[in-house]
């Protein structure tokens, strides 16, 4: 497919989720030996692991020119709120990105997409640039509510200010997520302009924004998927905890 007109660089995401323990060191600097102390030419690379361990990865990610992001964060700066974490408070460790919005906390934690609103806002005042992630269940695609799924969930959670180079979305189709199943290139082009579409009535660049596609992306099918039109890098989640696989797919968007 045609990519000769992408202006983007492509972000290749990993999503550790709640995997790791500080050992997992030893897979981060598998990782950065393989890449050769930093990233393809032209590719961004980032990884988000668990609250526990951003400190304990941060000198390791930073050598290897691996951007340093996590999983979520709270919509306050500071305050009585047991168990959370601030936008300020990721800002201060080194981290420059916030997944936000991700199904598996949209289901478990029953965030929707105005509480996702507020925390991306507290991300950008923090200084940190949100990913904001958006995707239909297996309901809602048999229904053929794709487009208007995730184009609700894209204005809901967009902040009112909103540039260009301050924002990542990533389309995660809900039923792709750790499944082995994603959904045919043709169907996430589709989506994707559709995205691309509903991000030009919010901003003035919508071309300039990336817009990551996840869901049981591989070292084996990443070169597909990162070379369909408006798939502009990968959020990765299971396939980014071993160093050859993330590695593979690292590869893979160099085209
Ligand atoms: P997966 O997860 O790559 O394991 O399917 C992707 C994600 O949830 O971000």
């Amino acid at each position: 497919m045609d990519k000769t007109a992408a202006p983007l660089r492509p972000l290749i995401a990993g999503n550790w989720k709640m995997n790791g323990r500080r050992a997992s060191l030893d897979e981060v600097l598998r990782l950065a030996e393989k890449l050769g102390g930093r990233p393809p030419e032209g590719t961004e690379v980032l990884l988000c692991p668990p609250f526990t361990l951003l400190l304990h990865f941060r000198d390791a990610l930073a050598e290897a020119g691996i951007s340093l992001g996590a999983q979520d964060c709270h919509w306050e700066e500071d305050g009585a709120h047991t168990g959370d974490i601030s936008a300020r408070q990721l800002h201060d460790v080194g981290a420059r990105y916030v997944i936000l919005g991700h199904s598996e906390r949209r289901q478990d934690h029953g965030e929707d997409s105005s509480l996702i609103r507020k925390k991306a806002e507290a991300a950008l005042a923090a200084g940190l640039v949100p990913v904001i992630c958006v995707g239909e269940t297996e309901t809602e695609r048999d229904a053929g509510k794709t487009a208007e799924v995730v184009v609700g969930q894209l204005h809901d959670s967009l902040p009112e200010d909103i540039s260009h180079d301050r924002l990542v979305l990533a389309y995660e189709p809900v039923w792709a997520i750790g499944s082995g199943r994603t959904p045919t290139g043709e169907e996430i082009g589709m989506v994707h302009s559709t995205l691309r579409e509903a991000l030009a009535s919010r901003l003035d660049k919508p071309d300039f924004v990336r817009i990551l596609y996840g869901g049981s992306v591989s070292a084996g099918n990443a070169a597909d998927i990162l070379g369909i039109k408006n798939v502009d890098g990968a959020l990765v989640g299971g396939a980014s905890l071993k160093a050859e696989e993330f590695y593979g797919i690292i590869a893979a968007s160099r085209g």
